[in-house]
């Protein structure tokens, strides 16, 4: 059976964990997409570094383009980060065919309409679950689960780092700097932590949320964000003496045709389920009219749980390829329109 070749951009701690579910799970992913899944090239910055997996290093290559451009590679899943290089990379790969799996969502929040709309015109598939809440699988769950509803409110901890640092502070009395560091060690933070900690990836994980879920054209630049950085071990003892706990929330609310978006550090009462949302773990609450209430809650960072929303993607592409439809489903927002927020 002809093997469906993936080039990686990108062997970091969410790229590793990708090469060892492909490896160690061949036979599920075999059966779960109907074709074998080999992975045929790594782009990484530097070939000599030394990594806590191996791979050959012939798959190895520092040169974008050997994998881009590729004509043996089917699917590129993108792993590297960053916003300029990767675009170029994904539009280019889009061009020469290849359908794309990304874990990045600063892309998504930044390019996803161009990058979805080049996909459409080739005909190719964009799936970025991972962007969102690690290894909890709400965007599958916005795009296809709520077909029938109308969701109103989109309210979560959405990122792992934070929520790791809130709860530390809160239960250890841990200094913040500390764990912040703890969290960088463990895989979870970004690149650039301020990210993070300013709230700016959660900003962008609500405004890719808020996208799908409420079917319409949703910007960054609508997200009212504040981050943790200036939450004290003092404001955090003295919330709980009071019954609260702080956490990162990401809150996103519609109204016929406004919405406001924010995240915010927040006093979560301790009867609330989102106050026992601790360490690295994620929850996204979902009010929809019909359904009422429903909450999602996972890892929402690191190797393996990230990684195996990222493979989910590749099962999907490759049994899109397998069924020829590929280009006509993926995550796109059913209607694109353009809500008024506060501002307007
Ligand atoms: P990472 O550990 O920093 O890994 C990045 C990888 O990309 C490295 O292998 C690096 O090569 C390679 N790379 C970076 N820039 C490159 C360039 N210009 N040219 C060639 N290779 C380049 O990052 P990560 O934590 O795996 O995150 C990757 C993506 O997943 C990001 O978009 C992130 O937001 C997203 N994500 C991460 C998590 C998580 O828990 N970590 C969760 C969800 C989503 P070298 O190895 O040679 O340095
Ligand atoms: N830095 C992100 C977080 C990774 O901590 O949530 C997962 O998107």
């Amino acid at each position: 059976m002809k093997p469906i070749k993936v080039g990686l951009l990108g062997l970091g701690t969410v790229g590793t964990g990708v090469v060892r579910i492909v490896e160690n799970h061949q036979h599920d992913l075999l059966s779960q997409s109907g074709s074998p899944i080999e992975i045929a090239k790594i782009l990484v910055q530097n070939k000599n570094k030394t990594r806590n997996i191996s791979v050959s290093s012939d798959i190895l290559t520092e040169n974008p383009w050997d994998v881009v451009e590729n004509p043996e590679i089917d699917v590129i899943v993108e792993v590297m980060g960053g916003i300029e290089l990767s675009k170029k990379l994904i539009l280019t790969a889009l061009d020469h065919g290849k359908h794309i799996v990304t874990a990045n969502k600063d892309l998504m929040a930044l390019h996803g309409p161009e990058i979805l709309a080049r996909a459409a015109e080739k005909r190719c598939d964009v799936f970025y679950e991972a962007s969102v809440a690690g290894g909890i699988p709400i965007i599958r769950t916005l795009v296809e689960g709520f077909t029938s509803d109308r969701i109103t409110k989109i309210m979560g901890i959405v990122n792992g780092t934070t929520n790791y640092i809130l709860t530390k502070m809160s239960q250890e009395g841990a200094a913040y700097e500390d764990v912040l560091k703890e969290a960088q060690q463990l895989g979870y933070a970004e690149a650039d932590p301020t990210s993070d900690v300013e709230g700016f990836d959660a900003a962008r994980k609500m405004t890719i949320l808020s996208t799908l879920g409420f079917r319409a054209n949703v910007a960054l630049s609508d997200v009212e964000v504040r981050g943790i950085s200036k939450v004290s071990k003092e404001d955090i003892a003295y919330g709980k003496r009071l019954g609260y706990e702080v956490k990162l929330l990401g809150i996103a609310e519609r109204q016929d045709d406004a919405i406001s978006i924010s995240v915010q550090p927040t006093m979560v009462k301790h009867s609330h389920p989102l106050a026992s949302v601790n360490g690295v773990f994620n929850a996204v609450y979902v009010y929809g009219e019909a359904v009422g209430e429903t909450m999602f809650y996972g890892p929402g960072a690191g190797e393996m749980p990230t990684a195996t929303s990222v493979v989910a993607d590749l099962v999907a592409v490759v049994r899109n390829l397998n069924l020829g439809i590929n280009g006509r489903r993926g995550f796109v927002p059913y209607k694109e329109k353009k809500l008024k927020t506060d501002e307007q």
